[in-house]
């Protein structure tokens, strides 16, 4: 199977064995890396980094990424690009693509790397907009799969906002015969398409996307808890909204409701004291920091195949 020369803008459109194609080549250069035998299967290549928004794990994992397998990239903030002062999406990818073997971008408004991989010609990767986060979720996958030993019938339960990451969650969770739980307050549901792809996929696959707004009755069972902030990048800090999610919070008291040995998951960064706090995140079982360093390696696996 070759993914090479595609898109990944979200797990819609992949299939289950492809994603698992990822996994593995993230789980075999997360092996070679930690033997200290990174091969340069991307050199000469060069990758440009595209960002709208703020990032510590993105911007670092695809850098090191790019660095530990001999290839190149280029940070481009959206404010120094001529993007800023009007030249268009499309302009910009036709431009870039005659310099680069690959674009990571993280943008606001999904439509907007949709029109960039529109107009490129080589692979653009989402690394976060505000519908997705492809990358995060392949990542999550790896870390689920190490900790649990497998991803078919282990239940996640997502607490909080229906945002960009739960979407990629649901997508990509049904697709590898995982439950996948998600608990929020009717006003922060996901986004009412995602919830329509994903009852398409369930025809097809295994996997199953369940709705309980009830956190304690959600949580029941669950081998991953998984939460993420409350007020995402480029949305309005509400504090209506923090109020409405607030029993959405996990602490030590909803977390009981848990299997004993689950495991407590976050894309980071994290606001303690708000959708999650300290004893929690701190907690053995926690995988966050494991979690984040997969960012790293599944990277790597998902740039060796499309560049
Ligand atoms: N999880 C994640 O994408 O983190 P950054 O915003 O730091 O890249
Ligand atoms: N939902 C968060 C994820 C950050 C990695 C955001 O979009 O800000």
């Amino acid at each position: 199977m070759s993914l090479k020369g595609r898109d990944l803008l979200s797990l819609y459109d992949f299939t289950k064995e492809e994603i698992e194609e990822f996994l593995k080549s993230g789980e075999t250069l997360k092996i070679k890396s930690k033997i200290g035998e990174n091969s340069p299967v991307l050199a000469g290549k060069k990758l440009g980094l595209i960002f709208e928004k703020p990032s510590t794990r993105t911007r670092v994992s695809f850098e090191v990424a790019m660095y530990e397998l001999g290839g190149h990239a280029i940070y481009l903030s959206s404010n120094e690009l001529q993007l800023k002062r009007g030249e268009t999406i499309a302009d910009t990818a036709r431009v870039l693509s005659r310099y680069l073997d690959g674009i990571m971008a993280r943008v606001f408004f999904h439509k907007d790397i949709v029109e960039l991989a529109k107009f490129a010609d080589i692979p653009v990767i989402n690394g976060l907009s505000d519908m997705f986060h492809p990358c995060q979720v392949l990542g999550d996958l790896l870390t689920i799969k190490e900790k649990r030993g497998r991803l078919d019938g282990i239940r996640l339960t997502f607490l909080g906002d229906g945002n960009n990451v739960c979407h990629s969650l649901m997508l990509g969770g049904v697709k590898m015969g995982m439950q996948i739980v998600i608990s929020t307050p009717k006003e922060y549901m996901p986004d009412k398409e995602v919830i329509n792809w994903v009852k398409e996929e369930e025809k097809k696959y295994k996997g199953e996307v369940l709705f309980i707004e009830d956190p304690f009755e959600a949580i029941k069972g669950s081998d991953v808890v998984y939460t993420d902030v409350w007020v995402s990048m480029g949305q309005e800090n509400s504090e209506t909204k923090k109020k409405i999610l607030s029993p959405y919070q996990v602490n030590e008291r909803i977390v009981k409701n848990a299997k004993k040995d689950f495991i407590f998951m976050h894309c980071l960064p994290a606001h303690r004291g708000e959708e999650v706090v300290d004893e929690v995140v701190d907690s053995e079982n926690s995988v966050v920091f494991d979690q984040a360093e997969n960012r790293l390696h599944i990277q790597k696996g998902i740039l060796s195949l499309l560049l």
